[in-house]
């Protein structure tokens, strides 16, 4: 179904790219980047100059980012609490690529449609904060963007399993959400690697992600476990040279993966 037929306060329809079903894959340009470079870093703006926000996005995206990955956060679901919709429209205003919006927050189904409404192609919600993971997959599906299932790392595999038919990719979590600049934890490669297998055996199509963490030591291995979509926060945004960074996460993760 396009969103677009459903949803008439969608701030800047003309910057959207086309919004494809859970099964159109194919139709979609970070799947079609995906096949043909490889695993893409997707920077979190977590540490960005929110001052200078459609400036960042910009450099970002002059630097070759294939989407941004904004963190949500409510302060009960994790302790920090950064920012909502009114953010995330700013962001899809400024952007033209492909934006994934992080739930960390409480009873995240309240709010899907005006998330999808913000501008959010990809909507990734905590298997932690649903008490029907599977409805809530369904209906970011019904509204047209693209559903991820998140995992925190004390989360294991078998609490997702059960909807990974509803996922179009599943988030395994490399730090304990909240903060951006945590030490990667090596159990998301466990994770990771067990995702793919179940993957593999069951011939479906969800996309590996993970989260936190993520510097020139640790893509590699992310990448080999599975990772297709990388986010990456202070090992971008820290940076001097955005280019620099992101090219280089680039291409150590296709080297390895
Ligand atoms: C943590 C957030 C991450 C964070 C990543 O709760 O979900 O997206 O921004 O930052 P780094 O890459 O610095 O761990
Ligand atoms: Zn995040």
């Amino acid at each position: 179904m396009d969103a677009g037929a459903s949803i008439t306060r969608r701030p800047s329809a003309k910057h959207r790219p086309p919004v494809t079903s859970p099964a159109g894959h194919a139709l979609d340009p970070l799947a079609a980047r995906l096949e043909t470079r490889g695993p893409v870093v997707l920077p979190a703006l977590l540490l960005c100059d929110f001052g200078h926000l459609a400036r960042e996005v910009e450099r970002l995206e002059e630097a070759g980012a294939a989407a941004l990955h904004l963190d949500v956060m409510d302060g009960r679901f994790v302790p920090q609490l950064t920012y909502g919709m009114v953010v995330v429209e700013a962001v899809r205003r400024a952007a033209k690529v492909p934006l994934e919006v992080h739930l960390m927050i409480e009873q995240p189904e309240r709010t899907i449609v005006d998330y999808v409404r913000a501008g959010a192609d990809i909507l990734t919600v905590h298997v932690e904060a649903l008490s029907d993971p599977r409805a809530t997959l369904e209906e970011i599906s019904a509204h047209g963007a693209k559903a991820h299932l998140a995992c925190s790392p004390a989360t294991p595999v078998e609490r997702v399993e059960p909807f990974l038919d509803r996922c179009d990719g599943v988030l395994v979590m490399s730090v304990e959400p909240g903060y951006g600049g945590q030490r990667f934890n090596p159990v998301a490669l466990d994770k990771l690697a067990a995702l793919a297998e179940i993957r593999r055996l069951r011939n479906a199509g969800y996309r590996l992600c993970v989260d936190g963490g993520i510097s020139t030591e640790t893509v590699g291995p992310v990448a080999a476990a599975g990772a297709e979509l990388i986010v990456a926060g202070s090992a971008v945004i820290r940076a001097q040279n955005y280019t620099r960074a992101i090219t280089e996460l680039e291409h150590l993760a296709r080297e390895a993966a």
